[in-house]
């Protein structure tokens, strides 16, 4: 983990796991059910002895940034912030079942440990239990606002995750409809915790409106640099098995970019790919080499960077804000 994020945790993590786990010991139902959640949290092993936290808790920590950049105040944010996180690990929960993923952050998937059918009932828990959470954040007007706009962007996930499994079997998906795509499956997420953070602070229109265009281009930026790393990161850097998204055929930047430019020779070549006649992850590493397509996707993170930047500026938080949101927008994308 890199300094500023590293930084951050050290000042909220224990704070938003130590909400999250309130949430998490309710008193009704089945507590055995919930070792499914705190294993995907980290906070328990496969043998359920504790283990390590799981994951960078960036959502959150956007969440109690933005409320601290608006009123100096932050603790009474934590049960917004822990939703966030619920949320998220809703999402990969349900994600590694989608992409039929073995491992995540290093250690098997829930459907992996649990089989597909129990992590479906955990990933369920914890959006349920992230809907509790999320309508006891901000005085309940603000509160109202926050639990309706929880919703239209766990739809939108939903709608995004729908559109990223449609686009495996789809062989001329556009790069505009990639990004239509990415900006729901993420940042909506993404977009949701600044604003959301700034709204129960009691942020006027303008701010509020242009942190949700930041997180809305941090999140376009940050699922780039994910997909460029599901090609060329090691398993040591994405804590998942290789080539698991060339695999999946998953239409991302680098793929679209490479058919793109592709001469008719390369073109043959992603097409019996990607038409399933092979599994020939190497020739495709190679027409992804050839036709630049890294650089390029490179090239559209930084554009979405500059974007994100330029959306925080005009959100006019104080100095300190705005460059601590700027440098971990920095880190988490490159
Ligand atoms: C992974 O998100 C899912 C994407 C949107 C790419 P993170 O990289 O934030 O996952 P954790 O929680 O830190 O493991
Ligand atoms: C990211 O999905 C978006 C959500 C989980 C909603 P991906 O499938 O691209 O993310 P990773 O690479 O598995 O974390
Ligand atoms: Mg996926
Ligand atoms: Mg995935």
């Amino acid at each position: 983990m890199t300094s500023v994020l590293r930084h951050l945790s050290e000042r909220f993590t224990a704070n938003i796991d130590r909400e999250i786990k309130g949430w998490l010991s309710f008193e009704e139902g089945e507590p055995s059910m919930r070792n499914m959640l705190r294993y995907q949290l980290g906070y328990v092993d496969q043998d359920l002895q504790p283990g390590p936290g799981g994951g960078k808790r960036f959502r959150p920590i956007l969440c109690l940034l933005a409320a601290e950049a608006v009123s100096g105040e932050w603790t009474n944010v934590l049960p917004l912030a822990a939703a966030i996180e619920l949320v998220h690990n809703f999402s990969l929960i349900h994600d590694d079942i989608e992409d039929q993923d073995a491992f995540r952050r290093h250690r098997p998937t829930v459907w992996k440990v649990w089989g597909e059918a129990q992590a479906i009932n955990a990933g369920d828990g914890m959006f349920a239990l992230a809907g509790r959470a999320a309508l006891a954040a901000g005085d309940s007007l603000s509160t109202l606002e926050i639990a309706r706009r929880f919703q239209d962007t766990v739809l939108k996930l939903t709608e995004g995750q729908f559109l990223d499994l449609r686009f495996e079997t789809a062989t001329d998906v556009a790069i505009d409809t990639y990004l239509r795509m990415i900006e729901l499956k993420t940042s909506a997420l993404i977009a949701f915790s600044v604003w959301s953070g700034a709204t129960a602070a009691g942020a006027g229109d303008e701010p509020r409106a242009a942190l949700n265009c930041f997180g809305r281009d941090l999140g376009l930026a940050f699922q780039i640099h994910d997909d460029i790393m599901g090609i060329w990161g090691t398993p040591q850097e994405t804590g998942k098995e290789p080539h698991t998204d060339l695999l999946n055929r998953k239409k991302t930047l680098p793929v679209l970019i490479a058919f793109e430019r592709a001469g008719s020779e390369q073109h043959a070549i992603l097409s019996d790919f990607y038409s399933r006649r092979n599994d020939d992850v190497s020739a495709v590493l190679q027409v992804l080499q050839e036709t630049g397509a890294r650089q390029e996707a490179e090239v559209a993170v930084n554009r979405h960077r500059s974007a994100a930047s330029r959306q925080l500026d005009r959100a006019e938080l104080s100095p300190a804000a705005t460059q601590t949101f700027s440098e971990l927008t920095k880190e988490l994308t490159g």
